[in-house]
């Protein structure tokens, strides 16, 4: 396996694939929050639900991309003196989140199509109707989107204040890792 480290931490492109990726989720989820909260259904409501799955295909896209380089490339060894159990966290938290990019936006997908609205990507590119318009499935995919999402929240929360506390009590360089100029 290739590395996806420098001796200071990660690699340009796997910085470059967290933080587009973390970017695009933050814009997501909180056009997702907003969106929702608009009552009735309004011209802008409708082009706001499109901007947000289009923001949402957009990652899975690239998170397709980065599972698919992270499988090909080791990331570097954590910051030495880490205790065991930590380092066991921060890799179960790092695999979950992997899993939380792709699936995220999969169950948003699912439950569009579910609720009979195909999803045209940029307003160009009809993409695939891989399931029936259905109420039961529609019900089960907007669950899932929303509680996943709301774990996904949660896991971030942990991780970014995991790194932070790393840069601050540690002063390990765990965050310099992601952030060169912070080195
Ligand atoms: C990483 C990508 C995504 C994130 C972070 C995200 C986040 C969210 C959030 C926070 C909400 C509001 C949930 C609530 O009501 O509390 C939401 C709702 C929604 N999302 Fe996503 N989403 C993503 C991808 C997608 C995709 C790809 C689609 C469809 C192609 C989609 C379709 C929807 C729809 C239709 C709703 C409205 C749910 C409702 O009717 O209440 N999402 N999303
Ligand atoms: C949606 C938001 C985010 C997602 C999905 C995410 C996901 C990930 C994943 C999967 C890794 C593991 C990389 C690997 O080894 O393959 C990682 C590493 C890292 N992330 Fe995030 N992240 C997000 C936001 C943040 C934020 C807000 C911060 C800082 C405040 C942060 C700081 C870090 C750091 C420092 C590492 C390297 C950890 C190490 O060296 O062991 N991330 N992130």
């Amino acid at each position: 396996m290739r590395s996806n480290a420098t001796a200071a931490g990660y690699s340009a492109t796997a910085i470059s694939l967290h933080w587009i990726i973390a970017l695009l989720i933050f814009a997501a989820f909180g056009l997702g929050l907003y969106m929702t909260g608009i009552p009735g259904l309004t011209p802008t409501k409708l082009k706001l639900f499109s901007w947000h799955k289009w923001l949402g295909v957009t990652v899975f896209a690239i998170a397709v991309v980065r599972v698919l380089w992270r499988a090909t490339h080791a990331a570097p060894p954590v910051a030495a003196g880490t205790p065991a159990w930590q380092a066991k966290a921060a890799a179960a938290a790092h695999h979950l989140l992997y899993v939380l990019i792709l699936v995220v936006p999969i169950t948003g997908y699912l439950y569009s199509l579910a609720a009979g609205v195909p999803v045209v990507y940029l307003g160009l590119w009809k993409m695939p109707v891989l399931i029936e318009p259905s109420d039961e499935l529609k019900e089960v995919f907007k669950v899932a989107h929303i509680w996943l999402n709301y774990l996904m929240a949660a896991v971030v929360t942990v991780h970014a204040a995991a790194a932070i506390k790393h840069q601050v009590v540690d002063r390990d360089g765990t965050l310099g890792r992601m952030l060169p100029f912070l080195r």
